[in-house]
């Protein structure tokens, strides 16, 4: 089966020394992306800026902005069998990218933000080959919030994970997920570290793939 992951933050520019982020690490795209090698998967990581070695048996496409994250995806999706969001994709960019430094003067500053794309959204909604999962980084209500998600965004899959939590979620090692089904069907994975959650996954997303296949040869 031929995965594509997308991993980490993106980074956008406000001028050339400076830009908006996020506290992604890239931790459980990443291994997401050694699972699925491992279970003798073909992988694809589209990856933001993140400290973390290749994953072996990957084909890895850098980028930096949503804007190039966004292009990636759509040159890729078409080739593939399931699409992992996992990215931290910025929701928000500056409206205008300065050439030079901005330089620092006594009065305060505002920065004007406009939306980025939302790749999940974008995505051709019928007819589809291939499998899309969301995922959702929530500090509240976390189940409703990611059920919204779901619909709104057209996923077949949604992991979503309470990233207020220290010990679980964004920058660390372990993670606790819910996974929520466009049949309805909600499965709770218990705190675990990220490579153990990212092989339960992986198997999850196989399974709905394949299923889809049977369907469709049926
Ligand atoms: N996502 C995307 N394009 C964006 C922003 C997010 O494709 N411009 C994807 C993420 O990769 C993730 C899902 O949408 O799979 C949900 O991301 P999340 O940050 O949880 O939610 P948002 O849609 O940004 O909404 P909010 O920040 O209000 O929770």
């Amino acid at each position: 089966m031929r995965f594509l992951i997308t991993a980490g933050p993106t980074r956008e520019p406000l001028d050339p020394v400076r830009y908006l982020s996020n506290r992604s690490s890239g931790k459980m795209g990443y291994a997401m992306a050694e699972a699925a090698i491992d279970a003798g998967h073909e992988v694809i990581l589209i990856s933001g800026p993140v400290d973390i070695d290749r994953p072996r048996g990957a084909a890895v496409i850098p980028i930096s902005t949503s804007d190039q994250m966004f292009r990636a995806v759509h040159q890729q999706a078409r080739n593939c069998d399931v699409l992992v969001m996992c990215a931290a994709v910025a929701d928000y960019k500056p409206a205008n990218v300065s050439k030079s430094k901005i330089k620092k003067r006594d009065a305060s500053l505002s920065l004007e933000l406009i939306p980025t794309p939302d790749i999940l959204a974008s995505l051709p909604k019928q007819d589809r080959q291939y499998v899309v999962v969301g995922f959702a980084a929530e500090t509240e209500n976390v189940e409703a919030n990611a059920q919204k998600k779901l619909q709104e965004k057209h996923c077949d899959v949604v992991v979503a994970n309470d990233v207020s939590r220290a010990d679980s979620g964004m920058e660390s090692d372990e993670n606790e997920v819910t996974i929520l089904f466009r049949g309805g069907e909600i499965k709770k994975l218990s705190r675990a570290p990220k490579k153990i959650v990212a092989r339960e996954l992986i198997k999850i997303f196989a399974n709905v793939s394949e299923k889809r296949l049977t369907k469709k040869i049926a």
